[in-house]
């Protein structure tokens, strides 16, 4: 189908789309995503300035859905999140051999093959295994506690807790010791968190695509360096921590290469903390901007599961994810031609009225409550009970040893596209 026979999104809201400062400014993102799930549901969006590759934005939850579900139809390969550095897209082809992602992952990779590598630490994550991690999680969440409650009575809780806590259960998982833990986390942001200036420490803001393209490479080789001494010790003690799994795991008799490896311990330590430690401080702004509401929760703790799925459904950590589509389809009445790139909006489909009654409202008795946040279909999240035992096992704790919370300022989101929330949540606490 020809360009000029889509409908295309006016250029404003084109660049309000995909520009990362936007997602800082939530209200009117959602009140945009609104006016095209009536509008324009399946959009057309050109960047007037050629940044990006021309993409179809999917905001209705029924229609990304559909997309996440039909696997066959939507293809993940080649380029899963939108980038606006379409230059850097071409040098990292350069230095890989042709692919766009720095690292391969479950993320990037398709049927076959995905469901292959993804099988090998599918089990690892379930419930079942994953209560026997609850120990030591509890005592990480009782450490970060401790800190806050130190810092006391005044904190801003996302660099106290919710950023930190996160990072330390996945680097526990990893096996990465305590000392290594901060500089994996400056190569994770090397890696991943480029888009907000504040957030980011490596001051990418005033250097060159191909300057960044740079660091981020040279982040990727630290990262393999220290995962392939971690490697060849969990070959030799492997430990029962997800590391080891990947370290020993066999696929037509052979070990892993070290591309897939390293792109697996990649994919877990970048998808393992920015999300949760959004979702916990969604949660928590939702609770401190009512202080009736932490006491109702301390007396009752029958409201806290509730609690954490709406506030991950309320925050949509992941914002968006893309597909390509493997033949000609239909979707939402357009006709979409094979080869398309579609942008699945998770933001905007967690705000459909149509699934969700009062969208914007954090409302903990939601039900039922059947978000897209993590997906769904074939790449649906791999850590979303992780997550959702995380983010349990540290309010449980928190709500032990907090007596009261309340708002000490104005919150501030970050500016990313890709993965986002809150940047600071400034907080007045009294211990129990
Ligand atoms: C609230 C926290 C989290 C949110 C909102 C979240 C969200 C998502 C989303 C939207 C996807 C893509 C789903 C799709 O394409 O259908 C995903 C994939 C994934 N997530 Fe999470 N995630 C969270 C936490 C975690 C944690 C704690 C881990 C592990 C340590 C994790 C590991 C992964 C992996 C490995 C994938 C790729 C799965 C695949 O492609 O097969 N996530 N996540």
């Amino acid at each position: 189908m020809a360009t000029r026979d889509r409908p295309r999104l006016d250029p404003a809201t084109a660049r309000q789309v995909i520009d990362p400062a936007s997602y800082a400014e939530w209200d009117s993102l959602l009140d945009t995503f609104d006016r095209l799930r009536e509008e324009a549901p399946v959009a057309w969006v050109e960047s007037e300035a050629g940044i990006h590759r021309p993409f179809w934005l999917v905001t209705r939850y029924e229609d990304v859905m559909r997309v996440s579900k039909d696997n066959a139809t939507y293809l993940n390969s080649p380029q899963t999140v939108v980038f606006s550095l379409t230059e850097g897209i071409e040098f990292a082809k350069s230095l890989t051999g042709g692919s766009p992602h720095l690292v391969a992952s479950l993320v990037t990779f398709d049927a076959p093959i995905h469901m292959t590598y993804r099988r090998l630490t599918q089990e690892w994550f379930m419930p079942k295994n994953l209560r026997g991690l609850e120990g030591e999680i509890r005592t990480i969440a009782a450490a970060e506690v401790d800190r806050l409650l130190a810092a006391g009575p005044e904190a801003d809780f996302v660099a106290a807790v919710s950023a930190p806590y996160p990072l330390h259960v996945v680097m526990q998982i990893l096996g990465v010791s305590e000392q290594d833990e901060a500089r994996m986390l400056m190569l994770t942001q090397q890696m991943f968190g480029g888009q907000d200036e504040e957030l980011n420490q490596s001051g990418m803001k005033d250097m060159t695509t191909e300057q960044i393209t740079m660091l981020v490479a040279g982040a990727v080789k630290d990262f393999e360096a220290y995962f392939a001494r971690l490697t060849a010790e969990k070959r030799v003690h492997p430990t029962g921590d997800v590391a080891s799994i990947i370290a020993n795991a066999r696929i037509d008799g052979k070990p892993l290469n070290d591309r897939d490896m390293m792109g697996y311990y990649i994919i877990l330590a970048a998808a393992g903390h920015d999300t949760t430690s959004a979702s916990t401080a969604g949660a928590m702004l939702a609770l401190a901007r009512d202080p009736n509401q932490w006491a109702r929760v301390r007396a009752d703790r029958s409201l806290l599961p509730g609690i954490v799925e709406e506030a991950i459904r309320w925050t949509s950590p992941v914002q968006h994810f893309m597909r390509t589509a493997a033949t000609d389809t239909e979707l939402g009445g357009q006709r979409i031609a094979e080869g398309d790139w579609l942008m699945i909006n998770y933001v905007a489909a967690n705000h459909d009225p149509a699934q969700f009654v009062t969208p914007r409202r954090f409302d903990a008795a939601r039900s039922p409550n059947r978000h897209l946040a993590f997906g769904a279909g074939a790449h649906q999240c791999l850590g979303l009970h992780l997550a959702r035992l995380e983010m349990r096992i540290l309010f449980e704790t928190l709500l032990d040893r907090l007596e009261t919370v309340e708002l000490a300022g104005q919150p501030k989101r970050a500016k990313s596209s890709f993965v986002g929330g809150l940047k600071t949540l400034p907080l007045r606490f009294a211990p129990a």
